[in-house]
């Protein structure tokens, strides 16, 4: 199929620039910039003016801030989800939302491909094209950056002969991707896994607060509605959360990650509002959910992690378990007392009127209320079999 028309996840960054003009001028199709603001902050008039001199026929700015948090950050706290147990999947949760976005706009202005400006290196191109398979596999994909071979100097001078305003610089020293749920910081000096990151790779966790604060979140089913007792809407509360707790210089990540591509990579991420939240909820499940239902929840956690690392955001699995995710936080609501020092957080107390924790079966005072004799047979009956086992089978230490 020949394609007349492609819709490109726009960033205003050099590479989509580029990637606008060189699919004009090499692949002959009209390109339609699409920029979704989810939270990444930026000049979003000198964007669109940027896509108007790289060629593009029309460019759509979203403002998916609300969304991006209450659709995607949400479901992704509740379920706890953090790849290879740190990572709570900042860039990985953008892409589905942006390819809804592409898709929209693909149908509305009538284009037949979307376009992103990702290498053939990473995890996004996965992202994108997944979730483009799953929403509309009508269309086609196209990944210029992946297929035009030009190097960084390359493309700027190819800006500068096609007078396209970019602001990039020879040297680059980082690759950046930002949103409300984090930011992501890679390469530079930090391709070398043993070379501490550079101070000056931090943005979001720079210490200034020095007095000790307190914070309570309020959870209503498993999604934060309040802190300290203001309601606030979804992205504005994760905004909140950023900036308080990332004053006190906590929520940094510097780890070695598996990609989908089966490549490791040295990453260093900063995420303080959406690590302090996931540590709240999961004090509150462990004050909230019986035991049987929080020990599975435990179990596929991490399962739901690597589904929305691995571009299956879109998947039927993903819908399975966000079924089972959503049935299990319908008691997942109170309040949880979080305490900020400089460079550290952590959780100092929990309430929920659905608390499972019954203070007569827990103390040890006078008012316990634990009926002691019955645990005698059932530890008996529950170590029967290893016992036997151990007349039989087992390695005496004697
Ligand atoms: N490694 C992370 C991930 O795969 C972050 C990717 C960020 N992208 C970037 N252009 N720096 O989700």
């Amino acid at each position: 199929m020949m394609v007349k028309r492609a819709v490109l996840a726009y960033s205003g960054g050099l590479d989509t620039s580029v990637a606008v003009r060189w699919m004009i001028e090499n692949l002959g199709v009209e390109v339609v910039a699409v920029a979704c603001d989810v939270g990444q902050g930026g000049d979003w008039d000198a964007l669109v003016a940027r896509a108007r001199a790289a060629g593009a026929v029309e460019t759509v700015v979203v403002d998916c801030r609300e969304e991006f948090a209450r659709d995607y950050c949400f479901p992704v706290l509740r379920a706890n989800a953090l790849y290879e147990n740190q990572y709570p999947l900042v860039s990985a949760l953008s892409r589905p939302l942006i390819t809804k976005h592409l898709v929209a706009a693909a149908r509305e202005f009538g284009a037949d491909a979307v376009a992103h400006g990702c290498t053939g290196k990473g995890n996004d191109q996965v992202r994108f094209e997944v979730s483009t398979r799953a929403l509309a596999p009508d269309l086609e994909i196209i990944a210029p950056v992946r297929e035009w071979g030009m190097t960084r100097e390359d493309c700027i001078a190819y800006a500068a002969r096609h007078e396209i305003p970019v602001t990039a610089s020879r040297e680059k020293l980082y690759s950046i991707d930002d949103n409300l749920w984090g930011r992501a910081i890679e390469c530079g000096e930090m391709e070398d896994p043993w070379a501490e990151p550079p101070a000056g790779v931090w943005s979001m966790t720079i210490p200034t607060a020095t007095a000790p604060r307190e914070l309570t979140v309020s959870f209503v089913a498993g999604a934060p509605k309040a802190i300290d007792g203001t309601d606030l809407a979804p992205h504005e509360l994760i905004l909140t959360m950023n900036e308080i707790v990332g004053s006190y210089g906590w929520g940094r990540l510097d780890m070695v990650e598996n990609r989908r591509v089966g490549i490791k990579s040295r990453e260093t991420y900063e995420a303080p509002g959406a690590l302090a939240l996931m540590m709240a909820h999961r004090d509150l499940e462990s004050l909230t959910l019986e035991r049987d239902l929080q020990r599975q929840k435990i179990a596929l956690e991490h399962r739901y992690a690597e589904l929305v690392y691995d571009g299956l955001w879109f998947s039927p699995l993903k819908e399975a378990l966000d079924a089972f995710v959503e049935s299990s936080q319908r008691y997942v609501t109170g309040e949880v007392r979080l305490k900020l020092e400089p460079g550290r957080c952590i959780v100092v107390g929990r309430r929920s009127e659905y608390s499972l924790y019954d203070y007569g079966l827990a103390t040890y005072d006078a008012a316990d209320s634990f009926e002691h004799g019955d645990s005698e047979g059932f530890v008996k009956l529950w170590g029967l079999g290893i016992q036997t086992w151990a007349a039989k089978q087992g390695q005496r230490h004697d």
